[in-house]
């Protein structure tokens, strides 16, 4: 392969899918950017390393604006409404500002006595499950954020089952119909959802949002509304389902590192969510940008007529230039500076929620089940497709 090469990251198959992490780290030793098309089948420039991948997170140039695509991409998004992660600033900046008044750290450490209430009524059902055996996915990393999100979103009981397949899909590698259809059937039950809220307020984030206004009184439209929504069923769940699972996964297959958090949970928990983030976070790029400039990277120009550009998280977060010996998972390692929550104005907002949740749920898995083991040869584990989300489908563990 020589440097203007186009990789196709789709063609590396199941391989890259379990372990991506060669791949980047072969591109990132050729240069920071590189021509590729991606599984989800577009034409893409991929940014790799720490220092270009923080730059690009940052460079006003690349805009997250969809019709600012080059029409010839094919490329067209699922979510509805207008959201954080569709907009640039001025329209970014009113949005984020409006949303950050009510979804604040306090709401957030308000809600641990919940998370945890919700985390050990979970594990109580694992302890009394006779097989002491299941996918954890199922039994915790899927059910924890998706009940914590209910929660946000004021939706006593819904149809999580349903609900995990519609988000599934729309973000997944599924054919464009499908990813339509089950867009158009979660924007229905979102567009209902606001409704109801509007009609029948309670002390939700939804319901807050929907009446927060600012100093001049400006609020949330419904466009808006449902955009926020959106970005909280999707971002706040696919992803913290992921960093429970990928951290019980590297914990597994690290013994030496397991033992080390068993030993002294109450000092090591916080850094080991940090590399488990860093280590495998559970987003393997960011959402899709779109160049507005040439914008030279490492001596390469990504022409400006709306390029996708897209900017490997997880290769950031695995370079030697940043992190020493970035393949080791050390749970004792200063791992602060990985950008698996993003960098710049569109950093994560649900960073100190999914935190929490991490918390709680390993601290609670590791407190009841000494004997938590892998039930599956690590290597034969499916993996999510697309370049979005980072994780295992299913995740066999005993206990
Ligand atoms: C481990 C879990 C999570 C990870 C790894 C994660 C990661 C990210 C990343 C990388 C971005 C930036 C995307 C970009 O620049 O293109 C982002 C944005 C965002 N995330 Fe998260 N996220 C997580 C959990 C959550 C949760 C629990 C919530 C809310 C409940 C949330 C809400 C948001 C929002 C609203 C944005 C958009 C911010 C903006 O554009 O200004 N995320 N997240």
């Amino acid at each position: 392969m020589t440097t203007d090469a186009v990789v196709d990251l789709g063609a590396l198959g199941e391989e890259f899918r379990r372990d991506p992490y060669p791949v980047y780290a072969e591109l990132r030793a050729r240069g920071p950017v590189h021509r590729v098309v991606i599984p989800e089948g577009h034409e893409a420039w991929l940014i790799v390393g720490y220092e270009a991948g923080r730059a690009a997170l940052n460079d006003a140039r690349l805009s997250k604006v969809w019709s600012n695509a080059a029409p010839e991409l094919g490329v067209r998004t699922v979510a509805s409404g207008l959201s954080m992660l569709s907009t640039d600033p001025p329209v970014h900046s009113r949005l984020r500002k409006l949303v950050a008044r009510e979804f604040t750290p306090r709401r957030v450490d308000a809600m641990a006595p919940r998370v945890q209430a919700l985390a050990d009524g979970m594990l109580d059902a694992m302890a009394k499950e006779p097989s002491r055996r299941g996918d954890l996915v199922e039994s915790l990393a899927f059910p924890l954020p998706i009940s914590v999100i209910c929660d946000l979103l004021g939706v006593p009981f819904m149809d999580r089952e349903q609900f995990r397949t519609w988000s599934n899909i729309a973000l997944s590698t599924s054919s464009a119909q499908a990813r339509t259809d089950a867009a158009d059937a979660m924007n229905g039950f979102l567009v209902r959802l606001v409704a109801d809220k509007r009609e029948r307020p309670g002390e939700d984030l939804m319901s807050a949002l929907i009446h927060t206004a600012d100093e001049d009184g400006d609020r949330l439209n419904a466009e808006e509304l449902l955009g926020m929504a959106w970005v909280l069923l999707v971002a706040g769940h696919e992803t913290t389902v992921n960093l429970i699972s990928n951290g019980v996964l590297a914990l597994l297959t690290h013994p030496e590192q397991l033992a080390a958090l068993r030993a002294d949970p109450e000092g090591l928990m916080e850094g080991a969510v940090e590399e488990i983030l860093r280590y495998d976070g559970p987003v393997e790029t960011p959402t899709y940008r779109f160049s507005t400039a040439p914008v030279e990277v490492g001596g390469t120009v990504i022409p400006g007529d709306g390029r996708l550009v897209l900017v490997a998280l997880a290769d950031a977060d695995r370079d030697p230039a940043r992190f020493p010996d970035p393949d080791r998972f050390d749970v004792r390692r200063d791992a602060r500076g990985h950008i698996a929550f993003g960098h710049g104005i569109h950093y994560c907002l649900g960073a100190p929620l999914a935190r929490l949740e991490a918390r709680i749920a390993l601290r609670g898995l590791l407190d009841r089940f000494p004997g938590l083991a892998l039930d599956a040869d690590p290597a034969g584990l499916e993996w999510r497709g697309g370049l979005l989300i980072r994780g295992p489908e299913r995740l066999p563990v005993r206990w």
